[in-house]
């Protein structure tokens, strides 16, 4: 792996566990995550979206999540992370949602990202993200803890799709990192 983004991910694992957001964007900016070389990460599919896990342990993931034109993530939370997202390339379609007591969600606003810009997902985020531009987009991911569950909501009724992965096994600084997409 690239020194510069092994030395990015071990300063990501030697913050505290649970480190808040303003932690997670600080290491972020000082890093320089709009220069991290992430190229050998980026690979797209036909099929949707993709996402591409660059390392994950118990205690962070980091991913490079691909969009062709035209493709988007379902409505969704972020589960118990926190998380920051660095527009590599292309133009990142934000589309902002407010869960109402009676559990059905209510669309509240669009904001778009262009490359260089970061966004932010909080423990209350609940969005949906879109490559609506000719170029392809690519975004950098930062989840702390590791994204592991997520709900998948929709604006016709409250049914909620349960999303989960289990990386129980992983312990901190002994994650599993890529080397490259193969
Ligand atoms: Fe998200």
């Amino acid at each position: 792996m690239d020194i510069v983004l092994r030395s990015f991910i071990n300063r990501l694992e030697s913050l505290a566990d649970n480190a808040p957001l303003d932690v997670l964007k600080k290491c972020v900016l000082e890093s320089d995550g709009r220069q991290l070389p992430i190229e050998g990460y980026v690979g797209f599919s036909d099929q949707g979206y993709k996402r591409n896990v660059v390392h994950v342990s118990s205690k962070c993931e980091v991913a490079v999540l691909c969009f062709r034109k035209g493709q988007i993530t379902p409505i969704h939370d972020h589960g118990s992370s926190v998380g920051i997202t660095v527009v590599r390339q292309g133009t990142m379609t934000e589309e902002l949602f407010d869960k109402k007591p009676a559990g059905m969600i209510i669309p509240t606003f669009t904001r778009r990202f262009h490359t260089g810009e970061l966004s932010y997902v909080s423990l209350t985020t609940i969005h949906r993200v879109s490559n609506i531009h000719a170029e392809t987009m690519v975004t950098l991911n930062i989840y702390f803890p590791p994204l592991t569950s997520m709900n998948f909501y929709n604006l016709e009724n409250t049914n909620v799709e349960k999303w989960v992965r289990d990386y129980s096994g992983l312990q901190a600084n002994q994650g599993y990192t890529r080397n490259v997409l193969s």
